[in-house]
């Protein structure tokens, strides 16, 4: 009796970034030129040369700081600026791309000779997580895309081309180099995350449709600036620890947006980064930090204020410009108002 051998492997079959992104294309932009996802392949290609240097980063001398300070004021890391020329590179290869902004530099970039051509502004922070390289704890890449504003000359107004509310964002992600290296993006048709698969070399569909839990039992803020916070934030926090918002939370804070944002997109809670005295707008930059995580949180459910206002819908005056951040769960963002607003 013959048996029949399944002509192909029965693994469950796998759907790459690419593949997903394509797919999204055919789905939502049928029109669509393909430049949109060439532009997302540079950035994917970036996160993979970071990435290969993170996972080796005790065997090459791409730790410690470069004893340059950047535009914020910190000291650059060595993998800062590796992180900031891969991203510069691929991108730079990417006609569609028109300008960028980064963290690690205080003017946004225009890339020769594409007059006309490009049709996006990329905004990034290419290693988020800076103090946290030395010591082995997950660090990250952020992005967020926007298109060129109609009738915005790049070259010669390329503060309005980049300053860019929230809520004209038309993908944004980030990478965390964790133990294991994931990629979450969102182009508004929800939140989907992607790990690397060393083997092949590819980011694989691991988390598709994200959803925020409505309720969590992780608060996440940088405790040792509690009595700096503002009193409506103290208050809040005081009121979580006792239990008196009827639900019982642990602290958990690794001091890398993307990883402490990325455990709250999985299993809810809130994370807040409030005015400090040290910084009285918050630490957080706006455009390349709060906007991309806000959009993923809202893609997933969730929500992300300053405090008082819509993270996407504020309006930026400076590129760097830094604001407060509370991200989380419909449950505690809601119990967050209440004592804000008390
Ligand atoms: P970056 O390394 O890009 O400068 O970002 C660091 C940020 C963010 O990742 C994190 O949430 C925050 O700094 C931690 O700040 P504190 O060390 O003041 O808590
Ligand atoms: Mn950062
Ligand atoms: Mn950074």
């Amino acid at each position: 009796m013959l048996t029949r051998i399944p002509l192909v492997d029965t693994k469950p079959s796998i759907t790459t970034f690419q593949q997903h992104i394509l797919r999204q294309q055919r789905a939502h932009w049928p029109h669509a030129t393909g430049t949109f996802s060439w532009l997302l392949s540079g950035i994917t290609l970036a996160t993979k040369m970071t990435e290969a240097r993170v996972r080796r980063a005790g065997l090459l001398d791409i730790l410690g700081s470069s004893n340059a300070i950047n535009v914020q004021g910190e000291h650059q890391q060595k993998l800062d600026i590796y992180a900031d020329q891969a991203l510069i590179h691929c991108l730079g290869m990417r006609d569609s791309v028109a300008i960028i902004a980064s963290e690690e530099n205080e003017d946004a970039i225009v890339f020769d000779g594409r007059k006309g051509e490009g049709k996006y502004v990329v905004v990034f922070d290419p290693l988020d997580g800076s103090s946290n390289i030395d010591v082995n704890v997950s660090v990250g890449t952020i992005f967020s895309i926007l298109a060129l504003p109609p009738g915005i000359s790049p070259e010669d107004d390329p503060q309005r081309a980049v300053m860019q509310s929230g809520v004209k964002q038309l993908a944004a992600g980030y990478v965390v180099y964790g133990s294991s290296t994931i990629l979450v993006y969102t182009t508004g048709h929800g939140v989907h995350g992607f790990t690397l698969d060393p083997s092949i070399g590819a980011y694989v569909l691991s988390h598709e449709n994200i959803h925020m839990p409505t309720n969590g039992n992780i608060y996440s803020c940088n405790d040792a600036y509690f009595e700096t916070f503002p009193t409506n934030y103290q208050r809040f926090l005081t009121a979580l620890r006792r239990g008196e918002t009827g639900r019982s939370y642990a602290l958990r804070y690794i001091g890398s947006l993307v990883a402490d944002f990325h455990r709250t997109l999985l299993k809810g809670g809130i994370f807040l980064y409030p005015p400090t005295a040290k910084n009285p707008n918050g630490k957080l930059r706006l455009l390349y930090e709060a906007n991309p995580v806000a959009f993923l949180a809202e893609q997933a459910g969730g929500a992300a204020t300053d405090g008082r206002r819509r993270i996407m819908e504020i309006e930026p005056t400076e590129i760097h410009q830094r604001v407060p951040l509370v991200v989380g769960g419909l449950g505690e963002m809601q119990a967050f108002q209440e004592f804000y607003s008390a």
